[in-house]
């Protein structure tokens, strides 16, 4: 089967051009917050460069260099779009799960990580043992107390300038609920105990500005193929001397400034070639920097006025549907991104999903979402909230951005009240 790649109808004139997205007629994707649909700024950063396609920091030939002098352009613009500070590092990854282990590697000895439950496992699983992990907090005033005073507890009987290193992370906006957590408050927290702050921006990037700089935070983390980038790269930017003393998170070639003749007779390079070692994803970090060249010259708030508006219309669609029950954390009008989960009262999560798919052509994702304690608990809360005993084990989330109408959402609304 051949398949034709149309742009999807546009919600508003101020999405149209780069930040187009491809679609596939009739498809109704409505599960940005796993993959976002790529952009047209990045399919046509790729197709360009194609033909140039040759090795990155590997050759002396013309295409080789351009594609050198493409990587490495990428790396500045992705990390000017993320407020990177003339000393920072920004390295290439896959994802972000791949730039948040990286960090974990890079922990100096005896740090300590602090995290909430609420987050995403790519943010709980690599931090090692000892970490703290804070309860899920209600609201975004309850995880600054929290916060402030964990820290405080680790703090105690310490010496300033001789305390063992503390580590904050925490996301931005939830892969679960979309709701926003308060970065730059906690960043304050954390600055006040001597802490350091990463942020997983994996959702909080597609829908929102964020940058390094404004929010004082460390490190920051972002999924490519969640920001209309879809050829597999991620990035870490951030301070660079935990990065610079860890050991290389890959070894091999291009991580290396001498290898002598015995084995351990290595002396690894630093800045982001220490972690970046083979051959990198050419086409991930330039498509990642077309995107953010096209955000950077977009409209954002326009942007977000029209996400907002549709994401209105899908949870109040929601909330009028007496048996469909949303998920929530910090209540129902905390600020939140372009994602909303729920599930239908008496229906497996998983066989509505696949209902919409077979039957509306309608994309979206069930399950726990890989956050599985936050997930749980809401599940248990919604039950709560509701009153209702028929509620799934599982949820559903719906997640929009550029190219979602309100076609989309109304198809959506529309088969979820058949289910009644
Ligand atoms: C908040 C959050 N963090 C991290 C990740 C992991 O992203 P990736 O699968 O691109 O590594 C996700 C993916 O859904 C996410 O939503």
């Amino acid at each position: 089967m051949t398949l034709t790649l149309v742009p999807p109808p546009v919600t508003s004139r101020a999405v149209a051009g780069p930040l187009d997205v491809l679609g596939v007629p009739g498809q109704i994707n409505l599960d940005y917050a796993a993959t976002a649909p790529c952009a047209r700024a990045a399919a046509d950063a790729v197709a360009e460069l194609l033909p140039w396609y040759a090795s990155v920091h590997r050759g002396a030939g013309a295409l080789s260099r351009r594609c050198t002098l493409a990587y490495e352009r990428a790396r500045q613009t992705v990390g000017d779009f993320f407020g990177a500070r003339a000393d920072d590092h920004v390295v290439f990854t896959r994802n972000t799960t791949d730039a948040l282990n990286l960090l974990a590697r890079a922990l100096p000895a005896g740090a300590t990580v602090v995290t909430f439950g609420g987050e995403h496992h790519a943010n709980l699983l690599p931090w090692p043992r000892g970490s703290v992990r804070l309860p899920v907090p209600d609201g975004p005033a309850e995880a600054v107390r929290a916060l402030d005073a964990a820290l405080g507890e680790l703090r105690r009987g310490g010496t300033p300038g001789r305390e063992l290193p503390v580590l904050v992370a925490v996301t931005g906006a939830s892969n679960v609920t979309g709701e926003r957590w308060p970065v730059a408050e906690l960043a304050r927290v954390a600055r006040r105990h001597r802490a350091r702050i990463a942020v997983d921006a994996a959702q909080l990037a597609p829908h929102a500005p964020v940058d390094l700089r404004a929010l004082d935070v460390d490190y920051l983390t972002v999924s490519g193929h969640k920001l209309y980038a879809p050829f597999g790269a991620g990035v870490l930017v951030g301070r660079a001397d935990w990065l610079d003393a860890a050991p290389p998170y890959l070894a091999g070639g291009g991580a290396t400034s001498h290898v002598g003749a015995a084995t351990h007779d290595v002396r690894w390079a630093t800045g982001p070639a220490r972690h970046e070692a083979g051959t990198p994803n050419l086409f991930g970090a330039v498509s990642l920097a077309a995107v953010c060249t096209a955000l950077a010259g977009a409209d954002r708030a326009a942007l977000h006025d029209a996400e907002q508006a549709l994401l209105a219309r899908l949870r109040d669609g929601i909330a009028a549907l007496p048996h469909v029950v949303e998920l929530r954390t910090f209540g129902p009008d905390a600020p939140r991104v372009g994602i909303a989960s729920f599930v239908v009262a008496g229906r497996d999560s998983a066989d509505v999903a696949a209902h919409l798919a077979a039957h509306h052509d309608i994309g979206v994702r069930d399950g726990l979402f890989c956050a599985h304690p936050l997930a749980r608990r809401l599940l248990a809360e919604a039950a709560g909230r509701s009153g209702r005993r028929d509620l799934p084990p599982t949820a559903l989330r719906a997640s929009i951005g550029l190219g979602s109408t309100e076609e989309h959402v109304d198809r959506l609304l529309a088969a979820l009240a058949t289910l009644g």
